[in-house]
C-alpha cells in the first residue's frame, strides 16, 4: 500500500517512499510518501488559506457538528482503527481497542467545548480612569497550528492536537511520528468525510527533522504543539521565537507505597502501568519507592504479577506485551539494565530479549544516577527501591530532572496531602498510578516534562489568543 500526503483534502503523490516495517514481525506494511520543502510550504497555505476563508468565521455549532461526525465515523471504524495502530505500532490489541475509545472521547469532549469558547466581563470601573465602560474579552483562534506527533498514542495524542485546535477554528499541518503516520493519514480522511473544509487539516510526512524545522520556522506557523522527547522540544523551543509552544515531553514516574498500603488492591495495577504498550507511555512507572515494611511482600507479589504477563504478536487479543517500536530501542534498554547490574541493582525478572520484545524487567536496589532510574526509559522496565519515611520518599521522587505525574497509596491523609505539596509534577494522583489519564482532565509537567498544557478544554486555552473589547459610553 502507498501512502500519499494529505494537503488541501487531497492526497498528494510524493517523489520518493520509504519502506514502513512493523515493529513486531520487521515486514513492510506499507510505503510512506516523504515530504520535501515544496510539499511542506504547500500544506501551510492551504492551511492558512481555510483559515481565512472558513474556519475562523465558521459558527461554533459548526465546528462542533465536525467533530461530532468524527465521533461517529470513528465508532464505525473502531476495529479497524485498532487494527492500524497494532499494525504500525505494535501495541497489544487491548491496549489498541483501548485507545480508539479514548481517541472517541476526546473528539467528544473537543465537540463539547467548541460550544463553550467564551471570555469573561471586566469591571473596568475598579481603577480610577475606567469608569464608563463595557469591556470584556473574547478568545480568538490563533490560525495555523503545526503539531508533532508521538509514535505511543498515534490517534489519541493526534486527537488531543487536532481536537482542540479545530473546537477553537484554527487549523493544523500534522506531522506524525515516522513509524506511526497511518494513523494520522487515516484521521485525516475521516475528518474530511465528516464535513472539514478542505485545507482545514494536512498532513506531512517525511524527515523529522526536515519537516519538523520547517514548520517549526514558518512565519505563517502560530503555534508549534509538540509531544515527543526533550531534546527535539528544546530545539523546537529554541527554533520557535515568539511562536507560541506546548511541549509535552518525557518522565521517569514514580509511586510511593506508604506502610499500611494493600498489596492485593494495587499490585495488578501497578504491574499494568509500568508494561502496558511495553512501558512505552510518558507516564508509565519507571521507579516505585516502598515502605520498607512492606518491601521483601511487595517484591514477591510484583515478580508473581508479571512473570504470569503474556508476550508475543500485538494482533493476538491476549496479548500484554509485544514488540519495543525498534531494535535499537530494544538494545538501548538492555545495555541500560546491565550498566545498572554492573553497578549494584538486582535483577529479579526480565533483562533479556527475543526479537524485538524485551521482557518485562524488574530491578531492586537501583542507585538513582543509573541511566535506568534518572533518565526516561521508555521501555517494560521497573525498580523496585525502598524508604524509610515519606519525607525521604517524596525526596527521591522529586530527585528527578523530570515532573509529569506522581503516584502515592497511603492510608495516612497526612501523608497523601504533604505528598499532594511537596512533590514537584504536573499532576498528583492520591490512591493511584502515575500512569492514569482521562482526557479532559490537566495534562502535562514541569521542569524537563515541558510547558503547557493538554486536555481538551486547558489545549483550547493554549490555541487561542485573549482579546479585550472596551466600549466608552
Ligand atoms: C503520553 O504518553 O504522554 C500519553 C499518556 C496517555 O495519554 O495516557
Amino acid at each position: 500500500m502507498k501512502q500519499h500526503l494529505w494537503i488541501n483534502g487531497e492526497a498528494i503523490e510524493a517523489k520518493e517512499y520509504t519502506d514502513l516495517l512493523s515493529p513486531y514481525s520487521r515486514k513492510k506494511i506499507a510505503k510512506i510518501a516523504k515530504a520535501n520543502e515544496n510539499h511542506v510550504v504547500e500544506a501551510i497555505y492551504a492551511a492558512k488559506e481555510a483559515f481565512e476563508s472558513s474556519m475562523k468565521t465558521m459558527p461554533a455549532y459548526k465546528r462542533a457538528e465536525i467533530l461530532e461526525n468524527v465521533v461517529e465515523l470513528l465508532k464505525i471504524e473502531r476495529e479497524s482503527c485498532a487494527e492500524i495502530i497494532c499494525q504500525e505500532a505494535s501495541k497489544p490489541m487491548q491496549a489498541a481497542l483501548v485507545e480508539v475509545d479514548r481517541t472517541i472521547m476526546t473528539y467528544s469532549f473537543a465537540a463539547q467545548e467548541a460550544r463553550r469558547i467564551y471570555g469573561e466581563s471586566i469591571p473596568m470601573d475598579a481603577a480610577p480612569g475606567g469608569e464608563e465602560r463595557v469591556a470584556y474579552t473574547v478568545k480568538e483562534p490563533l490560525g495555523v497550528i503545526g503539531a508533532i506527533t508521538p509514535f505511543n498514542f498515534p490517534m489519541n495524542l493526534v486527537a488531543h492536537k487536532v481536537g482542540p485546535a479545530i473546537a477553537a477554528g484554527n487549523t493544523v499541518v500534522l506531522k506524525p511520528a515516522s513509524q506511526t503516520p497511518l494513523s494520522a493519514y487515516k484521521i485525516a480522511k475521516i475528518f474530511h468525510k465528516a464535513g472539514l473544509p478542505a485545507g482545514a487539516l494536512n498532513v506531512v510526512t517525511g524527515s523529522g527533522n526536515e519537516v519538523g524545522t520547517l514548520l517549526t520556522r514558518h512565519k505563517d506557523i502560530s503555534m508549534l504543539t509538540f509531544t515527543g522527547s526533550p531534546e527535539v522540544g528544546k530545539s523546537i523551543r529554541e527554533k520557535a521565537g515568539l511562536k507560541k509552544v506546548t511541549l509535552e515531553l518525557g518522565s521517569n514516574s514514580a509511586v510511593i507505597v506508604d506502610k499500611g498500603t494493600s498489596l492485593n488492591d494495587i499490585i495488578p495495577k501497578m504491574v499494568k502501568g509500568a508494561f502496558a504498550f511495553q512501558g512505552q507511555v510518558c507516564i508509565s512507572i519507571q521507579r516505585i519507592f516502598v515502605h520498607e515494611d512492606l518491601k521483601d511482600e511487595f517484591i514477591q507479589q510484583y515478580v508473581d504479577k508479571t512473570s504470569k504477563l503474556k508476550l508475543g504478536d500485538p494482533m493476538n487479543l491476549e496479548t500484554d506485551v509485544s514488540a519495543m517500536i525498534s531494535p535499537y530501542d530494544a538494545d538501548r534498554v538492555l545495555k541500560w539494565i546491565e550498566e545498572a547490574v554492573h553497578n549494584g541493582a538486582k535483577l529479579v525478572h526480565g533483562g533479556e530479549k527475543q526479537g524485538s520484545i524485551l521482557y518485562p524487567t524488574v530491578l531492586v536496589d537501583v542507585a538513582l544516577d543509573q541511566k535506568i532510574s534518572c533518565e526516561e526509559v521508555f521501555a517494560p522496565v521497573v525498580h523496585i527501591n525502598s524508604f524509610q519515611d515519606w519525607d525521604e520518599a517524596i525526596d527521591k521522587v522529586n530527585d528527578s530532572q523530570y515532573g509529569l505525574q506522581a503516584g502515592v497509596f497511603t492510608n495516612n491523609v497526612q501523608n497523601a496531602f504533604k505528598a499532594t505539596k511537596e512533590l514537584h509534577v504536573g499532576g498528583v494522583m492520591v490512591n493511584e498510578i502515575p500512569t492514569f489519564r482521562v482526557d479532559h482532565m490537566p495534562y502535562g509537567g514541569v521542569k524537563m516534562s515541558g510547558m503547557g498544557r493538554e486536555g481538551i478544554k486547558y489545549a483550547v486555552e493554549e490555541m487561542t489568543e485573549l482579546k479585550l473589547i472596551s466600549f466608552k459610553l
